[in-house]
Formats: C-alpha cells, sequence, structure tokens
C-alpha cells in the first residue's frame, strides 16, 4: 500500500502545457476521485502516476519514494485504461488469471481470487466467453477485474464504469467502494461525472484546463468551493450566480445587486475586503437557499415561476428574475403552497450561506 504525491507536476506536447504545476497528495488507502470535462487532463495525472507519461517538470512520489525514474513495471500499480484493451483470445476468466500466472501465485489462489471477482462483477454466466461475444459494458467489467484481481499498491481507474447503463453503475460504484475500502488500496478514480465523484471520493480533486482547481473531502467541495468553476460544476441543479458590487457604508459591508442588497457579517466582511481585486464580485446561492412565498416578506423579492421540474420527491422550480433565470429547489412535502407556471411569488436568499468570489479571478473569496 502506498500514499502518492505530485508536486509541480508538468506535461507539455508541442510547446502547449496541458498539465500545469498540478499539485495532489492522497493518503496511503484513499479512494481520491478526480474529476472535470473532458479534456481537462484526468487521464494524464493517471499517466503521469504509472509511468507512461513524463512530466517535463515535477516530482511523483510513491509511498514517500521518489519514483521519477522507475518505469511502470516497477511501480506495483494496476490500471483500468478508458480505451481498455482486453485480451481478445482469451476468455474472461483467462484474462483475469493471467496476470496472477504471470505474478507466479499458487493455483488455489488463483482460481478463488477469479471466482471472487466473477461474483463480486456480476460475471459468473460470462465467465468463458471471448470479449467479441460480450456487450461493451460487460467488457468494461472484465477490464475492470483484470486490474482488481491483482491487488496492486495503487489501483488507477479511468472512467471505469463509463460504458456500464445507468443502474448498473450506481450498483457497482458502491460496490467499487466497498471493495476499495475492504481492501485498503490507495485508488484513484477517474470520472466527468461530478455526482459519481462526490458519491464515491474520500477526497474529490476537481480539475479544468490542466490544472487542480481544489481537492478535498466531498462535503468542503461542495460547502466551500474554491473557485467559480468549482462552485458551478458541483452540484445539481447548478449553484445561481449574480453580478454584485461591494459597497462599504459606515460599519457595515453590503453586497449590492440591483434588485437586492446583501449585508455581509463583520467576520466574513474583512476576508472579503482583504482579498478582493476590485469592488466586483460574484455572489453565489445554491437552489436549496433560496426560499419561496406567496406573499411578501422582510427582504423577499418579487419574481416569477418560469418552469417547474419536479424530480422524485424534490421540486425544482426557475424563477425570472429581470435578464436571469435562478433555480431553486426544495422537499416538495415543505413547500407552503403548490407553485403554478406564470405566479408572482417572492423569493429569498438564505444570506447565511452566500458564497462570495471574486469577478477576475473567480476565487472564492468569502
Ligand atoms: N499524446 C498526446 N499528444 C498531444 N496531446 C495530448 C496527448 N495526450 C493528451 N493530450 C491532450 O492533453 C489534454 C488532456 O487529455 P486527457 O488527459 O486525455 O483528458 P481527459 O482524460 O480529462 O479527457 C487534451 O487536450 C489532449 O488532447
Ligand atoms: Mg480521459
Amino acid at each position: 500500500m502506498a500514499s502518492i504525491r505530485l508536486e509541480n507536476v508538468t506535461v507539455r506536447f508541442d510547446h502547449q502545457d496541458v498539465l500545469k504545476d498540478i499539485g495532489l497528495a492522497i493518503d496511503d488507502g484513499e479512494l481520491c476521485a478526480l474529476v472535470g470535462p473532458s479534456g481537462c487532463g484526468k487521464t494524464l495525472v493517471l499517466r503521469v502516476i504509472a509511468g507512461l507519461t513524463h512530466p517535463v517538470e515535477g516530482n511523483v512520489y510513491l509511498d514517500g519514494q521518489l519514483v521519477n525514474d522507475v518505469p511502470p513495471g516497477e511501480r506495483d500499480i494496476a490500471m483500468v485504461f478508458q480505451r481498455f484493451a482486453l485480451y481478445p483470445y482469451m476468455t474472461t476468466r483467462e484474462n483475469w488469471a493471467f496476470p496472477l500466472i504471470a505474478a507466479r501465485l499458487p493455483h488455489e489462489e488463483i482460481e478463488a481470487r477469479v471466482n471472487a471477482m466473477s461474483e463480486f462483477l456480476m460475471m459468473e454466466p460470462l465467465m468463458d466467453r471471448y470479449p467479441k461475444q460480450l456487450s461493451g459494458g460487460q467488457q468494461q467489467r472484465v477490464a475492470v477485474g483484470r486490474a482488481l484481481v491483482r491487488r496492486a499498491k495503487v489501483f488507477l481507474m479511468d472512467e471505469p464504469l463509463g460504458s456500464q447503463d445507468a443502474k448498473m453503475r450506481v450498483e457497482m460504484r458502491a460496490k467499487l467502494k466497498k471493495l476499495q475500502m475492504d481492501l485498503g488500496i490507495t485508488t484513484v478514480y477517474v470520472t466527468h461525472d461530478q455526482v459519481e465523484a462526490q458519491a464515491i471520493g474520500d477526497k474529490v480533486a476537481v480539475m479544468e484546463a490542466g490544472t487542480i482547481h481544489q481537492a478535498g473531502s466531498p462535503e468542503e467541495i461542495y460547502d466551500k468551493p474554491a473557485t467559480l468553476f468549482v462552485a458551478g460544476f458541483v452540484g445539481t441543479p447548478r449553484m445561481n450566480f449574480l453580478d454584485g458590487t461591494l459597497h462599504r457604508e459606515g460599519g457595515q459591508l453590503y453586497i449590492d445587486h440591483p434588485l437586492f442588497r446583501l449585508a455581509v457579517p463583520p467576520a466574513t466582511a474583512q476576508s472579503i475586503e482583504a482579498t478582493a481585486s476590485s469592488q466586483e464580485v460574484i455572489m453565489g446561492f445554491r437552489p436549496e437557499h433560496i426560499k419561496l412565498s406567496v406573499t411578501a416578506e422582510a427582504d423577499s423579492i418579487p419574481t416569477e415561476v418560469y418552469v417547474l421540474e419536479p424530480q422524485s420527491n424534490k421540486l425544482v422550480v426557475s424563477l425570472k428574475l429581470d435578464e436571469d433565470i435562478l433555480k431553486m429547489q426544495a422537499d416538495r412535502n415543505r413547500l407552503t403552497f403548490e407553485p403554478q407556471v406564470g405566479q408572482k411569488v417572492f423569493l429569498t436568499f438564505e444570506q447565511e450561506f452566500a458564497h462570495v468570489f471574486d469577478q477576475n479571478t473567480g476565487q472564492r473569496i468569502s
């Protein structure tokens, strides 16, 4: 087992930095979900850890040891590739047994591991089929199994459930999380799905355009997003953003919006004024931090119901506020009235949950 640490890692192709000064620390036994839009560099981060891509700058440590010059085969890492390649002339069983035979494990041990894996990945009826006799999702499970049977020091999984249907994906991610906990093998799990990342990761690292914006627990990422990008990327429906201007009046700091003003608590005001690069900020409110009422209340803002989207026990309400469309979300059984499209209603921002970002840098300043 091993910890993983990347330090100032830069990867360059054709004079372009595709990973920019990446730093990431993953503890021994931790499951880190690496999430970000397609093309942001997730696969490259895995390749750097595996030793398949060499950074032009920076260091990679496994278990505290610098491994920049250690070849991939000597890093004891098992990787599930995004574009997985199975041995076409081997059945599922043979695909899984092959690396174990190569590692000279005893026959009984190989059989026990392969059988356990076939149950775990729900592949029992498909053990004697060749890859071409399997669906895309089943082939992917063979690829996952081939990495997992090895029990390396580190697992790297590149979108390992990408080819599964929605139901299988949700079922498999819980099973993978349980297996990872039981085995305690340090794992980096790549996905472009923020819901999956939040669900599976002990730690979530959010990437964009070759940089890591933030790495932290799922709760930290959600409750205190470090940048505008993270705030908008994590959470469904997305956080609502509104432009605002810092404005001090006597002892009180306000954030002014044409339709309302937010009184900033003194403790937060200090940090905002110390870090803001100008008066221009962006306020963020999660959909669950907007309240609706039929009648005007203190600090409420008149608005109109634009669209209703029921989601199981929740209702997502789109609201028209001048040019902006805001989304609020509430448990259906906690709404005091049944909103109708076109209805005039009043919204209130729960100010204590406001997120404030610098408009120029996109950094959190609250
Ligand atoms: N071998 C390569 N040569 C040139 N550019 C590459 C190479 N591998 C990856 N890239 C570029 O690096 C960026 C990150 O790629 P990748 O890590 O595969 O993204 P992700 O896995 O997040 O979708 C992309 O813009 C991609 O085109
Ligand atoms: Mg990729």
